[in-house]
Formats: structure tokens, sequence, C-alpha cells
């Protein structure tokens, strides 16, 4: 969820800044949105379920006053995506905003139920409302009603609340879920994240664990968990003050997809020297020498992306390889040897259990390195070190770009490892890189396959059960493409590794399964091969995506074939994602879904 909050000048009107604000919050979720206003003493609400133009609709056509407010944009964990559920929640009293969930929520409702308060939703946030609600009543100063509230709640939250009687004041708190507070002239704001106050603000604070802002238009206090005044670091940050458009694309994913040349390009800029014989990169906090093991921690795409890095530092840099998910990870933990190093891989920087792996990293004393694509992230934030990807805003939920941009930065670290610890010679070094450099050029070749694409996608978007295959790095790229089709188009998908299929998956297939076999002609084409081959003998509908070269190994008459040009074997998936990507892509459009916002999904999970 994300939540942002105004305390603006008297006699102003801030819904349509909240609105706006909420835009750039969408991607923390999008199954219903809300407002509450407060103007001359009484609360003033809107609340939607659905897209936030839905409550843009209702704004418009009945707009609230008031020169403060908070505002909402939910992902449900607790309770169904209806408007009852939909923050602001309010009483008389008190108004408030919550990302996060209470745990303990349960423990506080008997009381209330011998009470005559009427419960409006099923949320876990209303508790925490009325538990306010009632402090306030006992002639409690908001501060301390909000204050003894925190104390008995277990979980994890942001919060922003408004007080009726209080018409200059609002309070956030953080514990676990980012929250900023911004600065403005005779204004102040909270937000989740530096992006949803940029159309407000350049300066703001981040709060820490524990602590609590309490705002006036003129002055900001914060506290931290032991309620001493303290000072967090006001940040200029540079982030843009508009959101990126569609361009001539009907779909941000669509857009997205196609500016991966460019973006890779502009990546490897970065990371590549003048005459791409060698790297360049941030100063690392450790020597590659003095790792004994790297663990690898994210979520959905960007964990398929650690997949691949796991056998790129394996094989080429000789440095054992953990890889986890970041909401198994963090709860296993695992015994790390101190002094090593943990990469996150995350496009947001907000997802929280990866932020909460990063921490407990961070216990085993590890060398922190994050991969993420917004600088001012909780993320970026907690590391030791960056390496940026520059991929520019991704809107569309299904990641594309930040994929094959954390694909090319991980292939910088790989290779620098392999070059610093002599696992690699000179020549070898300088081929990778060079042939990281023509990505971008092989991109755009990749792309002129599209119609291709949409042609294979009629055929899946009739199936009901697809299977991916692949071995080695080309397996992650099998996952990742199974797990683009199911979030975009819902036709149920699963990546194998080639060489598993025959342990069971095999079972599943006949005439009507469609196996999209990911094969570029490396040293693993022939293993993969007899794969495919076992699935063509049991009638299994094969899609080959391979090279030329390997088209012409295997001249099956019915396969139904994508050709990609030739890459060094090394980089393959870099390429690879391209036509899993288009594949997903055409297949939603032509199944008609929401391409861009599928249904119960949200771009970056800030609950765990
Ligand atoms: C969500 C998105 C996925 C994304 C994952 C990790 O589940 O739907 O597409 O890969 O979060 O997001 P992150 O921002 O950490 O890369």
């Amino acid at each position: 969820c994300g939540i942002v909050g105004i305390l603006g000048k008297a006699g102003t009107n801030v819904s349509d800044a909240l609105i706006t604000s909420l835009k750039r919050l969408e991607y923390r979720g999008y199954d219903s949105a809300g407002i509450a206003l407060l103007s001359q003493g009484a609360f003033y609400r809107h609340r939607a379920s659905g897209k936030l133009e839905n409550l843009e609709t209702l704004q418009t056509k009945n707009p609230l006053p008031g020169h403060c407010g908070i505002a909402h944009t939910r992902w449900a964990t607790h309770g169904i995506p209806n408007e009852a559920n939909a923050h602001p929640h309010m009483t008389e009293r008190v108004a408030l905003v919550h990302n996060g969930i209470i745990e303990n929520h349960e423990e506080f409702r008997p009381a209330f139920a011998s009470s005559d308060i009427q419960f409006q939703s099923a949320t876990d946030t209303e508790v925490v409302l009325h538990l306010i609600d009632q402090a306030l009543i006992s002639g409690l100063e908001p501060v301390e009603a909000v204050r003894t509230t925190l104390e008995k709640l277990k979980g994890a939250y942001a919060f922003a609340f408004l007080f009726r009687e209080y018409p200059d004041l609002m309070i956030g708190v953080r514990y676990g879920p980012p929250l900023a507070v911004g600065y403005g002239q005779g204004e102040m704001y909270l937000g989740s994240d530096a992006t949803a106050l940029a159309p407000l603000t350049k300066r703001l604070s981040y709060l820490e664990d524990g602590d609590m802002a309490v705002l006036t238009p003129h002055s900001v206090k914060i506290f931290n968990l032991a309620g001493t005044l303290v000072q967090r670091p006001i940040r200029e940050h540079s982030l843009a003050q508009h959101l990126a458009d569609k361009g001539n694309f009907s779909h941000f994913m669509a857009k997205e997809i196609h500016e991966q040349p460019q973006v890779i390009r502009q990546t490897l800029e970065n990371y590549l020297n003048a005459d791409k014989s060698g790297l360049q990169h941030p100063p690392l906090p450790f020597n590659w020498q003095d790792i004994s093991r790297i663990t690898i921690v994210a979520c959905g795409t960007a964990y398929y992306a650690g997949l691949v890095a796991k056998y790129w530092f394996e094989s080429i840099a000789r440095l054992p390889v953990e890889i986890d998910i970041a909401s198994e990870f963090r709860y296993r933990t695992p015994p790390l040897i101190k002094g090593d190093l943990a990469i996150f891989i995350s496009q947001s920087g907000e997802t929280a259990d990866t932020l909460a792996a990063q921490a407990y990293a961070k216990t085993q004393e590890q060398h922190c390195l994050a991969v993420v694509n917004v600088p001012e992230s909780s993320l970026a934030r907690a590391v030791d070190c960056v390496f940026m990807t520059h991929a520019g805003t991704e809107i569309g939920v299904a990641s594309t770009k930040a994929f094959t941009t954390q694909l090319s930065v991980l292939a910088v670290l790989a290779i620098a490892a392999a070059q610093a610890r002599q696992t690699i010679s000179q020549n070898d070094y300088q081929h990778h890189c060079m042939a990281l450099a023509q990505i971008p050029a092989l991109m755009d070749e990749v792309l002129l396959c599209e119609h291709k694409c949409r042609e294979i996608a009629y055929q899946l978007s009739k199936a009901r059960d697809i299977l991916y295959l692949g071995r080695g790095t080309s397996y992650a790229i099998a996952m990742e493409g199974a797990l683009k089709l199911k979030e975009i188009s819902y036709i149920h998908a699963e990546g194998y590794a080639a060489g598993e299929l025959k342990h069971g998956p095999i079972a599943l297939i006949d005439d009507t399964v469609p196996v999209i076999a990911i094969a570029p002609s490396d040293a693993l084409f022939e293993k993969t091969a007899s794969n495919i081959q076992e699935v063509a003998a049991r009638k299994g509908r094969v899609i080959l995506i391979s090279d030329a070269e390997g088209h012409e190994k295997f001249p099956h008459p019915d396969f139904v074939r994508l050709t990609l040009p030739a890459t060094s074997p090394l980089l393959s998936p870099i390429l690879y994602a391209l036509p899993v990507q288009m594949l997903a892509y055409h297949t939603a459009v032509i199944k008609g879904t929401d391409v861009d916002q599928p249904r119960n999904l949200a771009k970056s999970v800030t609950v765990e």
C-alpha cells in the first residue's frame, strides 16, 4: 500500500495534489483507494474500490474541501478490496491511513465487542483507529494517544493521522514500511517514498523504525521509539516531477520491452570503459579475493535475475553462490560467514521481504550490495554499496527492462569478480566485456521477431497449461517466461529445468500442452535437445527458441520456431529474456487482460 499526507496552508485545497501523489504510489497497490480531508472542523472522505480513476471520478463529481488531508492506495491484506475496507478509516475524532499488517489485531476485538463500537470494515487497521479514538476520548492529547496505542501493537506499519480538533497537526509513524517527511514552505507532507512527494518538494527526511513525526505547517518534530527528540537528516532528491507516459504504445509494458536496447546501452555506459574492453564501477567495500561465498536474495523476477547470476559467478569467478527468495531466507536465518558478500536485487528497492532479508544479512556482518533501480529507495539507502540499473521508471507490473538491466549489472559484477580472482584470462575478460557491449544492438534484432511472437501467442492464448524448459542460465529464463505469462495472461505456466522434466512434469504432456524450449546453441544444447525429443515423442507442441545453428542441428518438421541472433553463450539469457516477454505480452493482449496492472498483483509488495 502507499500513503501520502499534506498539511497545507489555510484556505487551500489539497485534494488534487493528494490524488497526483497517489498516482505515483500505484506501484504499491491498486485495488482500492481513498482520501480524507479536514475542513472547518469536519472530515470529508471519498473511497472507491478498483483503480485510482474510480476515486478521481468521485472527486470530479463531488470535489471535497480541505487544506489538509491523507490518502491511500491499497493492496488488500485483511478484507476484500471493497469500499468499506478502503482507507482512510475514521471516527469523529481521528482519520488514518496504514501501510503494513497489525498482527495482534484479534487480541483487541473482544473488548470492543462488549462496547457499542460498530466496526465498519474487515481490516486489521480499524482496530488501531478505535484504540486511538478511545485514548482521545479518555482525554489524551493526539501525540500521547498515538504513542500509547502503538505500544500495544505487534506487526509492521507506517501510519498517517489527522485529528478533527487539531487542524494544524498531522502525525506520521514508522515501524517497518518506509515513511518520509517532506518539507514545504508553510506546508508539510508525509509519503511512502520520495516519488510520491516529488511534485510537492525536493527536501525530505526518512523516518527510522520507531520514529514518530509531529508535523505542523511550519515545523517538524521527530521522536524516536524512546520518545527522545531526534534529528533526521534532510536530503534533496533529484527525482522527476512528472510521470512517464506510454508514448505511441498501447501499454507501458510494450513501451518498456522496446526501451530495452536503449536502457541497456545507458546502463552499460556506466559500467564499461570507453573502448568497451574493460569495466568501471563504483568502489567496492571488499576485495573479491576475500569473499568465500556470495548470498543472493530477491523476490519475483529479480530472483530469476539472481539465479542467472549464480551460474555466472560460479562458472567464471569460481565463487560459490547461495540464492534464496527473500521470504524464505529471512526466516531460515542461515548462518553466514562474517565478511562475505550478500547481493540484494530489487527494481523498486521497497519490497518488504527483500528489505527484511538485507537487515538480517547485516546482523550476520555481510557486505551488503544492492542492484536496484530507484536511487532513493529504502534498499539503496540501507546497503553498503549500490549498483544502479539505469532502466528509468518501470510502470508495467510485469518487469521487463528492469530484469534485463539487472542481468547486465550482474554480468558486470561476475566479470569483475572473475578478473579480480584471476579465474579468467585477460583475453576472456576483454571478450566478455565486448560481448556485453554488443547486447543492445542484438536486442534491436531480437525485437524484430515480435510479429512472429504475436503469431505464436494466438496458439498460447488457447492453452490451459504451458511449460517452459531450459538448462543452465536458460532454466532461469524458462522460469521467468512462465512467471511473466501467468502474471499477465492468467494462463497456468511452469518453468522447469529441461533435465528434470522426466522426473514428473512429463506426465502433463499431451497434444494440448505447448512446451516452450529456451535453447541457445551452447554447450548444453544437445542435452536440452534430447529432453525436447522426449516431449515431441509424447505429442507435446514444441516451440523452440534458438539461434540459426541450433535450429539447423534440430530439424524436426513439427516445431514452431523462433530464431534469435547468435550471441556469446555466457550472455544469452539477456537476449532470450525478450522473446519470453513478447510471448507473454501478446498472449495477454489477445486475452484482453489488464496488461499493465494485472489482477491481484502489486508492482512492489510492501508487506511480508
Ligand atoms: C512484485 C512484482 C514482481 C516483482 C517483485 C519484486 O511481486 O509483481 O514483478 O518482480 O515484486 O519486486 P522488486 O521491486 O523487489 O524487484
